[in-house]
């Protein structure tokens, strides 16, 4: 099968795209004939041969996958079905989406829902889903269209596209956060109502609270821009903190917490179980305009992968990046 191989020998990572011998593949019950992956800020580590994502070698990188089943032994998938993974420790200790092939445990895999084709599947990827999962958080929380406003951080990137998108198919009153400002009429038709620069929200602290602004955010940047979020949250709001894009650290008081009642909610898209990935690709499927979804998209061959893996490291890739597995 062709695909990109990563090893690492006398502590030297190296990339490799070619053929790889399909006897290698893991150990799994359900064999896809993979034909669209996508590209996260994670592939761009791993491609790049950056250390964290990587824990087995040699490793098919890719976190994500869409295609059809060549052969399942489990009751639930059966040859021919559209089926996508994301997450689930693809491209960290069990071989991604980067090659034409992959072998699979059946929990891993979700049906693609019918509305979506495989590329669809993929445009949205870890990080659609991950977007979903966040404004699923805050609305458990209690967020209801009608109130205060509602930001999105790093919002032209993957994850921060489709949480603009969603929420303002929700209803909300989303503002998108960027440090490209000219990607503002793109925000614009994603549904944001406001686009701001985003060194506002990392500006040093003047106080530890400062005015309630937000009714709740989706933060995929961390850092000086969550503490900036968490100080501005109205009272009893929520943030959806999913990405470090801007940092690991965050320096904050306890006094948002403990005199606003605001709230900072975690969330993982790797280790879900696989009734909760359904249900979160059934929300997606009723809430994502197809066209939207494509309009966000570009797409790439598996060649341009190191070159466009370096683009999503330094925040230059807009929306969200399909790769093409199948040719022909
Ligand atoms: N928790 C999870 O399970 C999970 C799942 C998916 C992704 N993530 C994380 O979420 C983040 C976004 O992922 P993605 O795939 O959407 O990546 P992406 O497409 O590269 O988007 C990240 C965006 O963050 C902004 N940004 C980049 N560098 C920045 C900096 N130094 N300071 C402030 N903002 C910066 C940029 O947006 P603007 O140009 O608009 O400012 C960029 O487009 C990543 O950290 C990723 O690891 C986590």
């Amino acid at each position: 099968m062709r695909g990109w191989l990563v090893t690492k020998s006398d502590g030297r990572v190296e990339s490799r795209f070619g053929e790889i011998d399909a006897a290698w593949l893991p150990a799994g019950d359900v064999l896809v004939r993979v034909q669209w992956s996508s590209l996260n800020y994670k592939d761009g580590l791993a491609i790049t041969g950056a250390p964290g994502v990587i824990r087995a070698f040699p490793m098919v990188p890719g976190i994500d996958l869409a295609g059809v089943v060549e052969e399942s032994s489990v009751a639930g998938f059966a040859a021919g079905d559209l089926v996508a993974v994301t997450g689930c420790g693809l491209s960290e200790k069990h071989w991604g989406g980067y090659a034409e092939v992959a072998r699979v445990p059946a929990s891993f895999l979700v049906p693609v829902p019918g509305v979506f084709s495989a590329r669809q599947a993929m445009a949205i990827g870890t990080a659609g889903f991950t977007a979903m999962q966040c404004v699923d958080a805050l609305e458990r929380h209690g967020l209801r269209p009608g109130g205060r406003e509602v930001v999105v951080t790093g919002a032209a990137g993957g994850v921060g596209s489709i949480a603009v998108a969603l929420l303002a198919k929700k209803g909300y009153r989303v503002v998108a956060s960027t440090g490209r400002l000219e990607e503002a009429e793109y925000l614009r038709g994603l549904g944001a109502a406001e686009v701001m620069d985003r060194a506002e929200l990392s500006a040093p602290a003047t106080r530890p609270m400062e005015s309630e602004r937000w009714g709740g955010a989706v933060d995929t940047v961390g850092g000086d821009t969550l503490a900036g979020l968490i100080r501005t949250l109205g009272h009893g709001c929520a943030v959806a903190a999913c990405g470090l894009a801007g940092g690991v650290s965050l320096q904050t008081t306890v006094l948002p917490f403990i005199l606003r009642g605001v709230s900072l909610l975690g969330v993982n898209s790797v280790e879900v179980e696989n009734a909760e990935r359904r249900r979160i690709w059934g929300l997606l499927a009723d809430l994502l305009g197809r066209d939207l979804l494509d309009s966000l998209t570009t797409e790439i061959g598996l060649e341009e992968l190191p070159e466009w893996g370096e683009k999503v490291l330094r925040g230059q890739v807009r929306g969200r990046v399909v790769v093409r597995v199948l040719e022909g």
